[in-house]
């Protein structure tokens, strides 16, 4: 059953990090900045975001070559968010990826100032690094919906309300719109490029965007549980972290089963708006039930 997906995200996860130091590579920049962003960009992880552009130029029976650099772009985002995340003024993480935090390898000046390069770097993939016959009317496209992601409306919105309700109890409403901006904006990021890049209906593209918001919040809710109940080892991060920031979460709010029961409302709701789309529909199915069951 699983197959299918196993394959293409090892293949599709090889493909990225092939590339994605190359843009590092290149830059003429200061060697101690440089070294930061490397090391937290080979750190490993999954790859989902650019894996997941890929995926829908794919279903969409597109080039997926064309969605690499805009994968790299928003791989850098996330990457970023991570190394931000992590701070001691943050969520005060020592772990991540298996490796110790940016910071205590760098320094915390230096991790912020790799996560601000990341950041910044990242939208020149876009408008400098897409294959030649991608017209700059998609780039243009494509990098407001990553600022729109990315930005005070999207994930970093979404990190400060996060913050925000640690140590007080929230309504599930609040709870949710705390995970659409930090979590699922970026995730959604990426179908939509997927599909703009693949010349999606608008139609569709809109329905994906619906998909993209169920998946991302189902995706936080996983990394929620796998906090509590999953493996140091496997996660490649400290667990218990959210219970030590008294963080507001779905197994807090829910209970660990009330959690689970959610997750599985959203992907029902995913898998439901992916069979009304033209296109191959196994790849995103799998793609669901992976994110639902995921250990790491
Ligand atoms: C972790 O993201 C942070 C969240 C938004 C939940 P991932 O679970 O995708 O982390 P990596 O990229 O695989 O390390
Ligand atoms: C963070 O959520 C999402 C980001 C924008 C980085 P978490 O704080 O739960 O992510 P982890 O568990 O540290 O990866
Ligand atoms: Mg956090
Ligand atoms: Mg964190
Ligand atoms: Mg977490």
């Amino acid at each position: 059953m699983r197959v299918k997906l196993d394959g293409f995200l090892k293949t599709r996860k090889a493909l990225i990090e092939e590339r994605l130091p190359l843009y590092i590579q290149d830059l003429q920049a200061p060697s101690t900045l440089k070294q930061s962003m490397l090391y937290s960009l080979e750190a490993g992880g999954k790859r989902l975001r650019p894996i997941l552009v890929l995926a829908l130029l794919h279903a969409y029976g597109k080039k997926e070559e064309n969605g690499i650099p805009v994968g790299c772009a928003v791989e850098m985002i996330h990457t970023y968010s991570l190394i931000h995340d992590d701070l001691p003024c943050m969520d005060d993480d020592d772990l991540r990826r298996g490796k110790p935090t940016n910071h205590k390898m760098f320094g915390e000046a230096t991790a912020v100032l790799a996560g601000d390069a990341l950041l910044t770097e990242s939208f020149k993939l876009i408008t400098s690094h897409m294959p030649a016959e991608v017209p700059a009317e998609k780039r243009l496209r494509l990098v407001n919906e990553l600022i729109l992601a990315a930005g005070a409306e999207g994930m970093v919105g979404g990190q400060i309300l996060d913050m925000e309700a640690e140590s007080r109890s929230i309504s599930l409403q609040e709870l949710q719109s705390i995970h659409e901006g930090k979590t699922a904006k970026l995730l959604s990021f990426s179908v939509i490029a997927g599909a703009v890049l693949a010349d999606a209906p608008e139609e569709e593209i809109e329905k994906l965007r619906e998909f993209s918001h169920h998946i991302g919040i189902g995706f936080q809710i996983r990394d929620d549980m796998l906090d509590l109940e999953g493996s140091e080892d496997k996660i490649g991060k400290r667990i218990g972290s959210d219970t030590t920031n008294e963080k507001s979460t779905y197994p807090a709010i829910l209970s660990l089963e009330g959690a689970k029961q959610k997750l599985d409302e959203h992907i029902e709701q995913a898998k439901q708006l992916i069979s009304e789309l033209s296109l191959e529909k196994e790849l995103l199915y799998e793609f669901c039930d992976m994110i639902a069951r995921r250990d790491h």
